[in-house]
């Protein structure tokens, strides 16, 4: 199934728009926000510094960075869309924050221009993540380094009370949508083989007890495209969505998935 993040611009305008607003929106979700908050406690940007938010999507990292960093650091967000970017300026405009539309894969900086960088929810969705893990080790400075966020759908887990459906569901959702669902497991190991060492790994355990998180609209949105590819039949779309439903409504709804997030650092001598 074609993966819309891959490139956004692809779509339909007004379908490129609402996931740049989808964007916007999730990065102000709760749990969404668990996860960023801990990635850029792991990048620990520093006043001065020169960071890169690579797939900035909306933009709202590299605003965050930007605050950290201050006026005499710089950030630059890069987004292979001019529909993210869009969104993404519309924000808070300071003079040390600006967003430069490039493919990750040929970044328009010089060798070592960054301090560190961030790559939040973007791995997933590209083509050759090798490639870009490369790329971002150039432009990355010898000793600098790379935070990296990604969900592994592999760990996502559901209380319903039909096993084999919930299982056909998950595992559809997990091996069909939304490019690599397994990037989250991948990192440490696609992160050496683009010559990064490993400085740290911390698992953020994103927690659904109600319509306010993501995951219940994901297990609606699986169920949904798993009933349009005919993954599930109509009667079965209904039991288990009924039971989502009913779940929520009295309080019993539970879904957990882990997101992954590595330090990735370059060598000196790198
Ligand atoms: C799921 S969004 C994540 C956005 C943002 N990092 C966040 O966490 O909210 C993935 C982003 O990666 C961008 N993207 C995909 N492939 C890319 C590439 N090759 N180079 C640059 N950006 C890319 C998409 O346009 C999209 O904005």
């Amino acid at each position: 199934m074609p993966n819309p993040w891959t490139n956004p611009d692809l779509l339909p305008p007004d379908e490129a728009r609402s996931l740049a607003r989808f964007i916007a929106a999730r990065s102000e979700i709760p749990d969404q926000q668990q996860a960023y908050l801990a990635l850029v406690e792991v990048l620990a940007p520093r006043a001065g510094e020169s960071l890169l938010d690579m797939g900035c999507g909306a933009g709202a990292m590299a605003r965050r960075l930007a605050e950290q960093v201050g006026a005499s650091g710089e950030v630059v967000g890069v987004d292979i869309s001019k529909a993210m970017l869009a969104v993404a300026r519309q924000g808070a405009a300071w003079p040390h924050l600006s967003f430069r539309q490039a493919d990750g894969l040929t970044l328009p900086f010089a060798g070592g221009f960054f301090d560190g960088a961030l790559l939040a929810r973007t791995l997933m969705h590209v083509q050759q993540p090798h490639e870009i893990l490369i790329e971002l080790h150039r432009v990355v400075r010898p000793g600098g380094r790379l935070a990296v966020l990604e969900a592994d759908w592999g760990t996502f887990v559901v209380d319903h009370s039909d096993r084999l459906l919930t299982r056909r569901i998950i595992d559809w959702r997990c091996d069909a949508i939304d490019g690599n669902n397994w990037m989250g497991r991948q990192l440490v190991g696609r992160c050496l083989a683009a010559g990064w060492d490993i400085g740290r790994v911390q698992v953020v355990v994103t927690v659904g007890r109600d319509a306010t998180t993501t995951h219940f609209g994901s297990l609606r949105r699986s169920a949904d495209l798993a009933l349009q590819h005919q993954v599930i039949t109509q009667p079965e779309f209904e039991t288990w969505v009924s039971e989502l439903d009913a779940r929520l409504a009295s309080g019993r709804f539970f879904a957990t998935a882990n997101e992954y997030i590595i330090l990735a650092l370059k060598p000196e001598s790198g």
